[in-house]
């Protein structure tokens, strides 16, 4: 009997251990993994390309409605980011990118086309879909929501380990002041805010490794399409 192909939505802060987790339980599950944060970091990059200010709402809206952006998985197995065709992957993780992209994400137009690209990929479900607003505004009725967090020094340590495989040695105490603004700003925003759903299960992943996290995702999933395994 075939499974029922379920909506997976993971939100929560900066680093808290969402896209890791979301990229190996689509994986496990065979879905399809949809990172959000790498839509509004792609506009985010071609805002900065065009030489537009990020707080300009008038100009980013227009631009992001002309934008062309799509994800695709490669046979590397990596999530692979295009721009108008352009793979841009790696420059979206820049630290020009990471400082910009919760304003151009502010705006309601770049949502609105945002929210509507991540809908029609993720309507047929058996996806797993990581971001800020996905249990309660792209998904409400996901079939299972998470909401991850994870202790500011965690997710600083996170932030950093990362750093240093790509051959970058950044201060633990900058990368915290960066995740604690970049949280700030996007719980703050008008437009759907970073906001736990409250049929969330929330998930602490301070203490937890990696693989702890997907079992406990895999779980809720088993549990809500009726099987044991
Ligand atoms: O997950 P990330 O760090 O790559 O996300 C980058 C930014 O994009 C994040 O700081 C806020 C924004 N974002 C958003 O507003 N809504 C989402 N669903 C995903 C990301």
């Amino acid at each position: 009997m075939s499974r029922k192909q379920l909506v997976i939505a993971i939100d929560g802060p900066a680093a808290s251990g969402k896209s890791t987790t979301a990229r190996l339980v689509a994986q496990r599950l065979g879905y399809t993994y949809i990172d959000t944060g790498a839509m509004y970091r792609a506009v985010t990059l071609a805002v900065l390309d065009a030489g537009i200010d990020p707080d300009d709402s008038t100009a980013v809206e227009r631009l992001a409605d002309d934008l062309a952006i799509h994800l695709e998985r490669l046979e590397d197995g990596a999530l692979h980011v295009y721009l108008n065709s352009r793979d841009v992957s790696g420059e979206i993780r820049s630290p020009g990118v990471t400082r910009h992209v919760s304003a151009v994400s502010s705006h309601a137009g770049v949502r609105r086309r945002l929210v509507e690209l991540q809908k029609r990929i993720g309507e047929k479900g058996g996806v797993v879909i990581d971001g800020r607003d996905i249990g309660t505004v792209v998904f409400p009725d996901a079939d299972v929501k998470v909401f991850m967090v994870a202790d500011l020094n965690a997710r600083a340590s996170r932030r950093q380990a990362e750093f240093q495989t790509m051959g970058d040695d950044l201060p633990l105490d900058g990368l915290a002041s960066e995740l604690a603004e970049r949280d700030r700003l996007d719980s703050t925003r008008a437009v759907s805010p970073l906001a736990r759903a409250l049929d969330a299960v929330e998930i602490d992943t301070s203490g937890l490794s990696i693989e702890e996290q997907v079992e406990i995702v895999i779980g809720l999933a088993e549990r809500k399409s009726g099987g044991g395994g």
